[in-house]
């Protein structure tokens, strides 16, 4: 495996792969890697002839300064996980190497259709537009045949998909699904920032999603979604941001069951100081 941590550097690597005829997959990361991160680099060793994995702390999507400055940072320790799963290169740039300095404070323009217009884009305005910034570099630059991404970002792999297809990118996006601990925690580098007991409570997120799951027969989409959100406050140490029930593809929130074929309820609670985010999949 190679660590390369200049532009130039991972172009010449790429070019060596393509002179050769190899495929090759990508996986974009932020580091502090968990299992989650790992099936990922898994699937994506196991169906092409080369992997590259980003490790890269991208400063344009945190709309939050804190978030950014919190975010764990775990470089040798990721590297030698990617060593031990079979990863080919790893690309680790600075943000220097990523941007130009009016890049860094301009926001990234792009036709999102609508998707950033609800849930996570209502709350972390310009998330999404540093989200599609840096992976079309990234995509610019590796030239993945195929790129993995996990499903507990949900509202980020829809708008990944269009970015596939406005920019035209022939790259194929395969969806992974959530890792999730014996408790039914979603995997997140963000777990992280836990304490033992935080990592308990948050583990009612899932339970309660799951059992309104069980509810969708008997109730209609708004008293699902409130019982959701009731259940998840009503725990000491939870507070509920969002909580939306939503046609799948489009991320329009359904008003009946019957709206969509295919309906997911994705919800961001804090627990304590920690953000997270899941969903599940209605039908
Ligand atoms: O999902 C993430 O970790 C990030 O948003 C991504 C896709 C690596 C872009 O920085």
């Amino acid at each position: 495996m190679v660590v390369v941590k200049s532009v130039n550097e991972l172009k010449k690597q790429v070019g060596r792969l393509r002179d050769e005829h190899k495929s090759i997959g990508f996986v974009p990361t932020m580091g502090a890697l968990h299992q989650g991160h790992l099936q990922l680099v898994s699937r994506c060793v196991a169906e092409n002839d080369a992997c590259v994995v980003s490790l890269f702390i991208n400063p344009t999507q945190f709309n939050d300064k804190n978030d950014f400055n919190r975010y764990p940072r775990t470089l040798e320790n990721d590297i030698a996980l990617l060593a031990s799963v079979g990863c080919a290169i790893v690309f680790a740039p600075s943000a220097e190497e990523m941007y130009t300095p009016s890049e860094m404070e301009t926001v990234f323009d792009f036709d999102f259709g609508g998707l950033d217009e609800v849930m996570e884009g209502i709350f972390r305005p310009g998330h999404f537009n540093g989200v599609v910034q840096v992976v079309s570099k990234l995509f610019s630059l590796v030239t993945p045949d195929k790129a993995y991404f996990g499903e507990k970002d949900f509202q980020q792999l829809a708008i990944i998909r269009r970015m596939v297809q406005v920019m035209i990118f022939p790259i194929e996006i395969v969806g992974c699904p959530i890792v999730r601990e014996k408790s039914g925690l979603a995997l997140s580098s963000r777990n992280a920032l836990l304490s033992e007991q935080e990592r308990t409570t948050a583990a009612v997120i899932y339970r309660t999603l799951s059992e309104s799951k069980q509810l969708m027969h008997e109730k209609t989409v708004a008293e699902t979604k409130a019982w959701v959100i009731d259940r998840l406050n009503a725990i000491d140490g939870l507070k509920v941001e969002y909580y939306e029930i939503v046609n799948g593809n489009s991320l329009q929130s359904i008003t009946d069951w019957s709206d969509a074929d295919y309906v997911v309820g994705c919800v961001t609670v804090y627990c304590g100081k920690v953000r997270l985010i899941d969903n599940i999949n209605y039908k």
